[in-house]
């Protein structure tokens, strides 16, 4: 069976396992997630998140959140006097990146015996969990993410990034769904989010364009897990439905590769990372 799993994820880049994790537990994150948010004031923080606006990547905002638990704000979340469109809880694109270190109930979900053996099917020697995100995908005005590759942002020598992404509601074409290119983490590293000091830049490292035709819409129901290998090329569209799309992703990293000291994602000495 593992094996199975393991050449489905070589093949296509991608592997879907539906009905992976239960209801309860899909429950439990997003109740949790719905505490937290409530406990958030914005303030000053209200900063805008979107992958499509450069000055976002130079916020300190967001360059501090590698072990910390921050809120990011969708792009279109604010009208032109600064005000909020819709209620917080409707505005937030998403909820980053030391989630499964530093809350609880996000540790209890992200580490587990399943995911272990799943890592290690995939290729993964010596798992560590790099960084996790509450995605939200909003109704109406979840924001598109535009075709990447993981270890663009998360990168290691060699390339060991693979995103453990959970359907907390299920994802359609309507609600924006990913979409992969099959096969296409066989292709090189297109380029790398560089970062030096509190200035960041995408660095070229081949000049052929990710795949813009031949990609598949990933749709899964709730409880499904999603594995995207760290060169696979994906992106979701703008949710436009009336309907959230709930996802969690987890980066998954190996220990026994080399962490590129210029990545953007910093942790303090004293949260080292950790394995599964
Ligand atoms: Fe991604």
């Amino acid at each position: 069976m593992l094996d199975e799993r393991r050449n489905d994820f070589e093949r296509n880049g991608y592997l879907v396992l539906p009905g992976f994790v239960s209801s309860d537990a899909c429950d439990a994150l997003q109740d949790r997630m719905r505490e937290m948010v409530e406990a958030f004031e914005p303030g000053d923080v209200a900063t805008i998140f979107s992958t499509t606006e450069k000055n976002h990547a130079q916020d300190a905002y967001f360059l501090e959140s590698g072990d910390k638990i921050r809120f990011f704000f969708e792009e279109e979340a604010f009208d032109n006097r600064g005000q909020l469109r819709q209620s917080k809880s409707a505005s937030i694109n998403k909820v980053g990146h030391a989630l499964h270190d530093l809350d609880p109930v996000f540790d209890r979900f992200s580490r587990n015996a399943a995911l272990a053996e799943l890592a290690i099917a995939v290729g993964i020697n010596r798992p560590l969990l790099l960084q996790s995100m509450y995605i939200f995908k909003q109704p109406r005005i979840g924001g598109e993410v535009i075709c990447h590759q993981d270890a663009t942002f998360l990168h290691t020598e060699p390339v060991s990034v693979v995103g453990f992404w959970f359907a907390l509601e299920d994802a359609t074409k309507e609600n924006g769904c990913l979409w992969a290119a099959p096969g296409g983490h066989l292709g090189s590293l297109r380029s790398r989010f560089v970062r030096n000091g509190n200035k960041t830049e995408l660095v070229t490292l081949d000049q052929s364009p990710l795949p813009t035709e031949g990609l598949e819409p990933i749709e899964v129901e709730r409880g499904s897990l999603v594995l995207l290998h760290g060169l696979l090329p994906h992106w979701s569209a703008p949710n436009r439905s009336s309907s959230s799309r709930h996802a969690y992703a987890l980066h998954v990293i190996d220990g026994d590769t080399d962490y590129s000291s210029d990545n953007w994602l910093k942790r303090a000495d004293d949260l080292p990372l950790r394995g599964f």
